[in-house]
């Protein structure tokens, strides 16, 4: 397999990405029968979201039994056959491994509640209803952090409140997470990619957050980035390196970089990788994700700062960056970043390059590759947990306008990156040939995968070009990251140097024609978003240029 740091990853969310059995839901055989499309991307690792047993109440981040697969998605036999063809192919599985917390409906939780006598119940946070909410931290997902289980208990779900936090002090718990892991890592799986795993450990007597001040409130470093929870994991890292050789991908939930260095590095208890979110929250207002007050206003310096800045620390503190413009709980790449309306696919090739730019390993989000954009679904089809909870939660809480929340829960619901995978132009898209568990994109008889690989201009058939080059050139990942023109307005101008060549993207990173004189001498020009690129020195709206010169 591919060390990780030349590696391209792909994204499956499997309940949307390709329906074997005609049940309207995506399953492991139909990433089975994708493979070889996956590998025309050149890619090397596929993480797939969790496919465990759940009830669905958080699309599988609700895991009630670790050991057995969802029977909607399939069997074990499917998932060995899955690993085994998959690896026919050089490419590795990286299972999601979800271990903040457990589904209420799991035997731990549920035997917690039977018998409060059981050593299961020291796996969570239970705490008594009788003087009210046990602290005041609000879940991420809006609301109070605590949920009444039954007659007499809060427990804690930071997330939604049938997802319980698992309390990672208790040694049992590190072991059953462990083994969970050597389970996987023994099927033969090349890795996981470690569910917001900054959050596994509390403060200590879960305290409140500003207790002075009204309402629920963000717990923060209360519950981010613990030294304890630190020392927690990387102790299973170091226990489990010993004897499987296998790649870790962190997602950082709202990571700071100091941290990502302590977690993410070299060394034997580190993280391989890091998710941060700092791109994903851009034009995000102190409340985050769903701030009513920022609405999403951000300049591309903004965002070329974000980059600068993890690129800069990626490359200088020795911490590898897992590099995403969306994913399963982000809006769709071209929409949220680019314009997903006369530039579609320009803006999406260049925000392809940029993501394969940066200092860690590209990670391309089903759909992506073809530039899938956020769907326009009416309330009653919204099936995200978070956008229902916080388009309440902002009408009743924040006392914001209910139009206000609609238009701000619109922009940033996760449902946008959950719509079936666009295949061909046939019914439901080719994703299933009866109606899908859910909308299919209007736009499907125009993008999809049929019609793009046919297309020698197609974003699809640009993001293999870019997945070889990628791979061809070892300067592109091994070398020295920098940029120029950091304050100019518009452009985008990165370069990757070694020994033996230089790599620079230029991109026009905006709807405007913007003139930009060029370096001289930047060797060849390898790839370019439209079919012809200009001679004129004015870039057109996301005109993006990949040049190569060797310089030996
Ligand atoms: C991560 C997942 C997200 C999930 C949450 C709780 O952020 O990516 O989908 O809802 O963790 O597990
Ligand atoms: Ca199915």
């Amino acid at each position: 397999m591919k060390p990780f740091k030349e590696a391209v990853f792909y994204q499956v969310w499997p309940r949307s990405f390709y329906d074997t059995n005609h049940d309207g839901i995506g399953d492991l055989k139909g990433i089975i029968e994708k493979l070889d499309y996956i590998k025309s991307l050149n890619v090397d690792y596929i993480w797939i979201s969790p496919f465990y047993k759940s009830p669905q109440d958080d699309y599988g981040y609700d895991v009630s039994d670790y050991y057995s697969i969802q029977s909607e998605y399939g069997t074990m036999e499917d998932f060995k056959q899955l690993v085994a063809f998959a690896k026919e192919r050089e490419i590795g599985i990286i299972c999601d491994l979800v271990a903040n917390h457990t589904s209420t409906h799991h035997p731990w939780f549920q035997e917690a509640l039977r018998n409060p006598q059981s050593d299961k119940r020291d796996y969570y946070f239970f705490r008594p209803q009788r003087e009210g909410y046990p602290n005041n931290w609000i879940s991420i997902f809006g609301g109070s952090a605590w949920t009444a289980v039954n007659d007499q208990d809060y427990a804690l779900t930071l997330f939604t409140p049938t997802q319980a936090d698992l309390n990672w002090d208790n040694p049992k718990v590190r072991e059953e997470i462990k083994n969970i892991m050597s389970f996987w890592l023994d099927m033969g799986i090349a890795g996981f990619r470690l569910d917001v795993f900054n959050t596994i450990s509390k403060i200590e007597g879960l305290i409140s957050k500003d207790p002075h001040k009204k309402g629920f409130q963000f717990a923060d470093d209360y519950i981010l980035n613990r030294p304890l929870g630190q020392t927690y994991l990387k102790d299973i890292l170091r226990s489990l390196k010993h004897k499987y050789d296998f790649i870790t991908i962190g997602e950082g939930m709202l990571i700071d970089q100091a941290s990502a260095q302590v977690m993410c590095g070299s060394a034997d208890d580190q993280l391989d990788m890091i998710i941060h979110f700092d791109l994903h929250m851009l034009g995000c207002g102190p409340l985050g994700k769903f701030d009513f007050r920022k609405l999403y206003y951000y300049t591309n310096k903004d965002f070329k700062h974000v980059l600068r800045s993890w690129n800069h620390a990626a490359q200088d503190k020795g911490f590898h960056i897992a590099s995403t413009m969306s994913n399963h709980d982000q809006p769709r790449a071209v929409s949220r970043f680019g314009d997903d309306t006369k530039y579609r696919f320009e803006s999406a090739k260049a925000l392809i390059a940029i993501n394969f730019f940066n200092v860690g390993s590209p990670f391309i989000y089903q759909g992506e590759e073809i530039a899938m954009k956020n769907m326009d679904l009416p309330f009653e089809e919204w099936k995200d947990f978070e956008a229902k909870n916080t388009y309440k939660a902002l009408q009743s809480m924040m006392k914001v306008p209910s139009w206000i929340a609609m238009k701000i829960v619109k922009k940033m619901s996760r449902d946008h990156a959950r719509g079936v995978m666009q295949w061909n132009n046939q019914k439901y898209a080719g994703f299933s040939d009866i109606n899908p568990w859910f909308k299919t994109n209007d736009d499907y008889e125009a993008i999809n995968v049929q019609i793009q690989d046919n297309d020698p201009h197609s974003v699809l058939n640009y993001t293999r070009k870019l997945s070889h080059i990628y791979h061809d050139y070892p300067v592109f990942t091994q070398g020295y990251w920098s940029e120029s023109e950091v304050n100019h307005p518009q452009m985008i101008v990165m370069k990757r140097e070694n020994n033996t060549h230089c790599l620079t993207l230029i991109v026009n990173f905006s709807k405007k024609k913007t003139e930009y004189k060029k370096e001289n001498d930047l060797g060849e020009l390898i790839l370019n978003n439209y079919d012809s690129p200009n001679t004129n020195n004015i870039y057109r709206p996301y005109e993006c240029h990949l040049y190569l010169k060797t310089l030996k």
